[in-house]
């Protein structure tokens, strides 16, 4: 009994669980979030945004983390839109509750019948290519697509999104704005967008940007030059309601890394927004979409050592879970910190206990590798890795790759916990094959 205890307090928690609780309940590999990392992410959000002297609206991109309770609990805590990039995102959003134009669908090269399929929805549509808008625009005039709001001869109120010119991000592949960036229209052919909004029963209600994911401190001269350029683009369009600075905002992954400081990046943007406002002669709305941030912390894979392996040159830990669960470090070299759950007692990497050891997956691949000379806390077969910052871009980007399938998903709120997706079978894959 005594033995136990001593092993229940170095345990890891979640909320009011220990990780073993959870994991005799729901098994592994399990993808669980703590839903009060998420309150307090969201409350950060909404109190740094009262900073700015203007209406504001906080979107969460939804692409971060798509299960509906995790869209549901942004809504309870005051986010008031979403941000979607698919037609699904823009279903999923409506399932949770989001309603009409509250979600903002940010299109990139979907294609008119996407388009139409969800102009049908009632949503705000945000036009990345001036193609889409051209063609869009047609459809309207030649009556070719009736919608309810331009029944009477009103105009389709659209957003645009913007390249500002500057792009910023953890790695080349989350980049989305500057000259190597497929998205959005560039900074310098306004003018173009102007006049297919003339010519078209169109109305420019907002423009948008969104330059990168994953800042951190190091990025605000950048993140704040880019709000510059949006607000120069602002003032060459006449009646804007609104203009939406994107997400991208940073949570610190890797010890010793300063995250975005919220605080200072919206006193800056407010200095730059009274300039603008001066020059506009009106205000306009600002609105943001950020995705990690209010989810990626919130979540930890919680995956089973299957085997450890040493040799000459180095000891592998082994775990149920590979990069078909968690794809970030093998796609873009990202860090995500790993701890044995299960002999938990610091997070202190002096600490005595720690050996070097290299974290991998069960996947066929060489890349499926978690960290390498990782300093982790004495590991047996059996124990529970926790591999930190999962909730966002983790379930997401899950895969069948080796024909696995996918984790459950558990939502903690201090003492109750719910399944919010049960762990898939072999039956959910075969359910879209054809065979006989
Ligand atoms: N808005 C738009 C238009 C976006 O494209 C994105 C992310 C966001 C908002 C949210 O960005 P966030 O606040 O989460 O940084 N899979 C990558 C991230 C790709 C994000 C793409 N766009 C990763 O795991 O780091």
């Amino acid at each position: 009994m005594e033995q136990n205890q001593v092993q229940q307090s170095q345990e890891m928690k979640i909320g009011d669980f220990t990780v073993s609780q959870l994991v005799q309940k729901y098994g592994t590999p399990l993808y669980v979030y703590n839903s009060q990392v998420i309150q307090e992410r969201c409350q950060q959000l909404l109190a740094a945004l009262k900073l700015l002297p203007t209406q504001t609206k906080a979107l969460y991109a939804c692409k971060a983390n798509t299960n509906i309770a995790i869209i549901k609990l942004m809504k309870e805590q005051g986010i008031q839109g979403i941000d979607a990039v698919s037609i699904q995102e823009v279903l999923l959003a409506k399932k949770a509750g989001f309603e009409g134009r509250d979600i903002q669908f940010t299109e990139n090269f979907i294609g008119q019948k996407e388009v139409e399929e969800s102009l049908k929805e009632g949503i705000l549509l945000c036009i990345g290519e001036l193609d889409t808008l051209e063609t869009l625009g047609q459809r309207l005039q030649s009556k070719k697509l009736i919608l309810k709001e331009t029944e009477n001869g009103q105009k389709l109120k659209v957003a645009v999104r913007i390249n500002p010119d500057v792009g910023v991000g953890e790695c080349e592949h989350t980049i989305t704005g500057g000259p190597k960036s497929k998205f959005g229209i560039y900074c310098n052919q306004i003018e173009e967008i102007i006049k297919i909004s003339e010519k078209y029963p169109i109305e420019i209600e907002g423009i948008h940007q969104h330059i990168g994911s994953n800042m951190v401190q190091n990025h605000m001269d950048k993140y704040v030059q880019s709000i510059k350029k949006i607000f120069d683009v602002a003032l060459q369009i006449k009646g804007l309601k609104f203009i939406n600075i994107g997400g991208g905002i940073g949570v610190p992954y890797e010890d010793g890394v300063k995250p975005l400081d919220l605080i200072e990046a919206y006193q800056k943007i407010a200095e730059e927004y009274k300039i603008f406002k001066e020059k506009y002669g009106h205000d306009v709305e600002i609105r943001v979409e950020p995705g990690r941030f209010l989810v990626a912390e919130s979540g930890h894979l919680l995956t089973s050592v299957t085997a450890i392996k040493k040799n000459q040159y180095s000891t592998w830990i082994g775990t149920d879970t590979g990069m078909n669960h968690l794809i970030r470090p093998a796609l873009y070299d990202s860090y995500h910190k790993i701890e044995n759950a299960s002999n938990f007692k610091s997070t202190n990497n002096n600490d005595s206990q720690r050996q070097k050891v290299n974290v991998c997956g069960n996947i066929c691949e060489s890349g499926d590798v978690f960290g390498q000379n990782r300093l982790i806390r004495t590991v047996q077969d059996d124990d529970i890795l926790a591999i930190y910052n999962g909730g966002a871009y983790g379930y997401c980007m899950a895969s069948n790759y080796n024909s696995r399938n996918r984790p459950a998903e558990v939502l903690v709120n201090g003492s109750i916990d719910k399944l919010i997706r049960r762990r898939e079978t072999l039956e959910d894959q075969l359910a879209t094959q054809i065979f006989d």
